[in-house]
Parts: structure tokens; C-alpha cells; sequence
């Protein structure tokens, strides 16, 4: 072998070695990269303005992930103090001023340089669509005031409306599925499938003044009025969805407390069934007449306080509960629920959450307990004296202690009566409060609608891109460490070899 030729040997092996060596460093230092950055999280804020009260919820995502499902958690949530948005009528800045707790701390949790590219918006519900119903003018001023306050933070506003009912009912759906990855779901063979929509969860709201029912049904729905449309990653979904107006249990206690006073001609006390013997509050008849969901008492009527004295007596509860609803109004069809209200059959699984997991949590009824059994201990409760309720749960709440007989009560008539759910059916409902690590309602849906963050198309996938570059650099490793192999015996050997020359 002469000189040149192997001269040429070593070099090409000696380039080959270290290109390869070198492309192998920068494929492991991207690779390094992507492991150990954290990628950029992102994070919106939601205010949930209910009929009662107020929350924000903070989320968050890392930002190369926005658009697979199931990724958003949420980081912290705030209870704004006092009362719903809607109760500030009489003074609309305090409903503004009421949010600013709640937004300093939400400052303290994102960071400084993330503040002004975080979505805030405010979605309030019921309450304020019954106080627009009442005082058109009013509700706006209130929805002012709450977003002048918002805009004074360095975060990005996107609003403050009243939901519609069907939004309320639809993105709770949205977020239950979206959270349990019911959308789209990573296979084996790298392609994203979808469940089929039988197996998305039907989604049961319960709030102070309006209850949802949102599901996926078997067949055709007939009523426009309460079909939605979404086409989510790639695929559409219709659901059936409906919001009882009035029918929240707060607004439902109302109306029932009206029935009474009506029926025992306005007397100065009366006896109150779902509240527990031993238990007497006085209350203005204004109190009770004040929301829309009541009609007004006769105008000759004189303003007077009523004494309300518990009975304890669940029987007489249950049939107060049922003159809440029109069950006649259906007639004979059987895609009814009350009111005249249309519903296919109910199908497939439901989360029931929000009023309906609290009361059932309290009642320790959450584990999936047969009929008999929730009926049974709601009734037991409805029955014991006001001071062993009181001695029994010292910690709670005295006006949710009181109404918990009635709660249960008109669960169970909502979703047996109202809805239609059967001792079969009744094993798809699950009591829930969060999936995943979020709190189940609407306000998740809302973001992720609001922030075009669900895809409407099939996302790509990113996971082969990535083992293509993990199939390459153990290649250049391969070839390098091959390479390095041969080079080096060869070149003792020439160099052993020119030495005897
Ligand atoms: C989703 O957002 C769009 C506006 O981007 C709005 O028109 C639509 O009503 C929202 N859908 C729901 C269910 O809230």
C-alpha cells in the first residue's frame, strides 16, 4: 500500500468519525433540550359568576401542548366574598370591587412577564339572566362595572356576558369529556382515534337558580331548540341540552316556600315539611317574592314577616316538591320531562356535579349506593329534630344544614320524576366534583371555547417527528461507534506497518 492511499484511509475514517460524532452531539443536545426546558406554560383565568356567588379559577398548559385534550390542570381557585354579582343592584361598583381580592392573589400565582398574555373572562349564569329578564338596564350596569374592574390588571380581557342556558349546559359537557379525553385519544399505532361519541358522559348541572342536562343521545333529537352542535378534533358531536330556568335548588325553595304561604292564605306562620321539626326562622314576604321564578302575591296582600316552622315530615316535602313541576304538561309523550319540556331518553353515563355532588357528598352518597339506599338515608334525615341535626354537624353551614332534607329530595324528583332515570339507568350517574385535577362545571368549556383552544380538525401527531430524530442520532451513534472501531486498529496497523519501512 503506498503512502497517499493510506494517508487517504485515515483521513476519510478519522472526517467520518468525527462528523458523525459531531451531528450525533447536537441531535442528543436537542434531544437534551426538549427533555429538560420546561416548555412555556401558559394561563387563563375564569370567573364563574353563579346566582349565589362568585369564583375564580386559575389554569394552566404547557404552550407546545395547547391543543391536545386533557392537558389543562387548574393551578388555584378563589372564592370571591359575599354575595352573587346580581345581588348588587343597588350598588353595581361593589359588584366590580368585590373581584379584586380574588384577582390581586391571582397575580401572585402567574407569573409577572405571563400576566398580559393571560385570558381572563367572566361568565355569569342564571342569576343574571333572571335579573335581566327583570331589569334589562341593571343587568347591564352590573356586567360594566365587573369589567371595568377586571380591565384595571395587567391581564388580557376578554369579556364578561351571560351565558345562554344551552352554553352553560353544552360546556359543562364539553368539560367533562375534554378532561377524561373523550375527544381524541393517542393509540399504540400513533394516530389519534376517537372513542365513539356513545362513550362521551352525559353532564348534570345543579345550581342555585337553573339545573342542565346535557348528553349524547341514542337517537335523532326533534326539538332545534335544544341540539347543539360541536365538531371537535376532527369529528362531530350533536348533544342534546336543556337549562331549567328556576329550577336551581335555591330558586326551587322559593317557589316552594311561595306555594306555602299561598296555600295558607298569607297566615303570619306556617308549617314548612322539608325543614326539620324544631327548626323556626321568620322571613319577609318580600324575600320570598322577589325573584321572577315566584308570582306575585295578591297587591291588597300587606307587607308582613311570616314565622316558618320546620315539620320534618319527608312525605309531605316530597308532594311540595312535585307542585313545583307541570307533569301533565307532556301529556302522553314520552320525550318529555315537566313543563312540556322535550328530552329523549336519557343514554349512556352521566357526571352529575356542582349542588348535585355537594348534597349528595354531604349525605355521604357518592360511592355509587343503589336507589333504595339514597332514599332511604335522605328520608332519615328529613325526619330528625333540628337540634340533634345541629349537635350532628357542627361545622356546617346552619341554612345548608336546613335545606339538605329539601336537596335531596328534589334530586331525586328532578332525576327520577324530571328526567326520567330509572333504577337501571340510575347506576350510570356518578357523583362528581373534579376529573382529573379540575373542578367539573362550565367555566373549563368556556376557556378552551373561548380561546379557540379545542381544535376543530384531528391534531398532528408530534410523537413520530420525535422518534424519527431518536431513530437518526442512534444511527449516527451506530455508525460513529463502527466507525471508531475500525479507524482505530487500522491506523496502529498502518502506523506499525509504515514504521518497518
Ligand atoms: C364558542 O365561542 C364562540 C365565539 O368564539 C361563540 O359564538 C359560541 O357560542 C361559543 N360556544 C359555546 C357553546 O359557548
Amino acid at each position: 500500500m503506498n503512502l497517499a492511499k493510506k494517508d487517504f484511509i485515515i483521513g476519510f475514517l478519522i472526517a467520518v468519525t468525527v462528523v458523525s460524532g459531531i451531528i450525533t452531539l447536537i441531535l442528543s443536545i436537542v434531544e437534551v433540550q426538549n427533555v429538560l426546558l420546561p416548555a412555556s406554560i401558559k394561563y387563563g383565568i375564569v370567573f364563574d359568576a353563579g346566582s349565589s356567588h362568585t369564583s375564580l379559577y386559575i389554569y394552566q398548559w404547557p404552550a407546545d401542548k395547547e391543543n391536545d385534550t386533557g392537558i389543562v390542570s387548574q393551578v388555584h381557585t378563589c372564592a370571591v366574598k359575599g354575595s352573587g354579582i346580581s345581588s348588587y343592584v343597588d350598588n353595581p361598583s361593589q359588584a366590580g370591587e368585590s373581584l379584586k381580592t380574588c384577582l390581586d392573589e391571582a397575580l401572585t400565582i402567574i407569573p409577572c412577564k405571563k400576566q398580559m398574555e393571560t385570558p381572563v373572562l367572566l361568565g355569569a349564569t342564571a342569576g343574571m339572566r333572571l335579573l335581566r329578564e327583570q331589569n334589562n338596564t341593571q343587568a347591564n350596569q352590573i356586567l360594566d362595572e365587573v369589567s371595568k374592574s377586571i380591565k384595571q390588571y395587567p391581564l388580557d380581557f376578554h369579556g364578561a356576558y351571560i351565558l345562554s342556558g344551552n352554553e352553560e349546559g353544552s360546556l359543562g359537557w364539553v368539560t367533562v369529556n375534554y378532561l377524561l379525553d373523550s375527544f381524541v385519544k393517542y393509540s399504540f399505532t400513533e394516530e389519534w382515534i376517537h372513542p365513539n361519541p356513545d362513550q362521551t358522559l352525559g353532564a348534570l348541572d345543579l345550581g342555585g337558580a337553573s339545573t342542565q342536562i346535557t348528553f349524547h343521545p341514542s337517537g335523532a333529537i326533534e326539538d332545534t331548540d335544544t341540539k347543539m352542535f360541536f365538531r371537535l378534533y376532527g369529528y362531530n358531536y350533536k348533544v342534546y341540552t336543556h337549562s331549567y330556568l328556576c329550577y336551581g335548588q335555591d330558586q326551587a325553595l322559593k317557589m316552594l316556600l311561595a306555594n306555602l304561604t299561598k296555600e295558607n292564605n298569607f297566615s303570619s306562620s306556617i308549617n314548612h315539611p322539608c325543614y326539620a321539626t324544631g327548626y323556626s326562622q321568620t322571613i319577609s314576604l318580600k324575600d320570598i317574592y322577589n325573584s321572577p321564578c315566584v308570582s306575585a302575591p295578591p297587591s291588597n296582600n300587606p307587607a308582613q314577616n311570616i314565622t316558618v316552622n320546620g315539620t320534618g315530615d319527608p312525605a309531605e316535602c316530597k308532594s311540595a316538591i312535585d307542585k313545583l313541576f307541570n307533569f301533565s304538561a307532556c301529556g302522553t309523550s314520552k320525550m318529555c320531562t315537566f313543563n312540556g319540556v322535550y328530552q329523549p331518553p336519557v343514554h349512556g353515563q352521566f357526571y352529575a356535579f356542582s349542588a348535585f355532588y355537594y348534597t349528595f357528598s354531604f349525605f355521604n352518597l357518592t360511592s355509587g349506593q343503589s336507589l333504595g339506599i339514597v332514599n332511604e338515608t335522605i328520608w332519615n334525615f328529613c325526619t330528625e329534630e333540628w337540634t340533634k341535626v345541629e349537635v350532628k354537624f357542627p361545622q356546617e353551614n346552619v341554612i345548608r344544614l336546613r335545606d339538605y332534607c329539601f336537596s335531596g329530595l328534589y334530586i331525586l324528583t328532578l332525576l327520577l320524576d324530571g328526567y326520567k332515570f330509572n333504577d337501571q339507568t340510575w347506576t350510570n350517574i356518578y357523583f362528581r366534583k373534579k376529573a382529573g385535577n379540575a373542578d367539573i362545571g362550565w367555566t373549563l368549556g368556556y376557556m378552551l371555547n373561548l380561546t379557540n383552544m379545542i381544535l376543530s380538525e384531528a391534531p398532528v401527531t408530534v410523537k413520530g417527528h420525535n422518534s424519527s430524530i431518536w431513530a437518526a442520532a442512534l444511527f449516527f451513534i451506530a455508525l460513529s461507534i463502527a466507525a471508531g472501531l475500525i479507524a482505530l486498529p487500522l491506523f496502529w496497523w498502518l502506523q506499525n506497518k509504515s514504521l518497518r519501512f
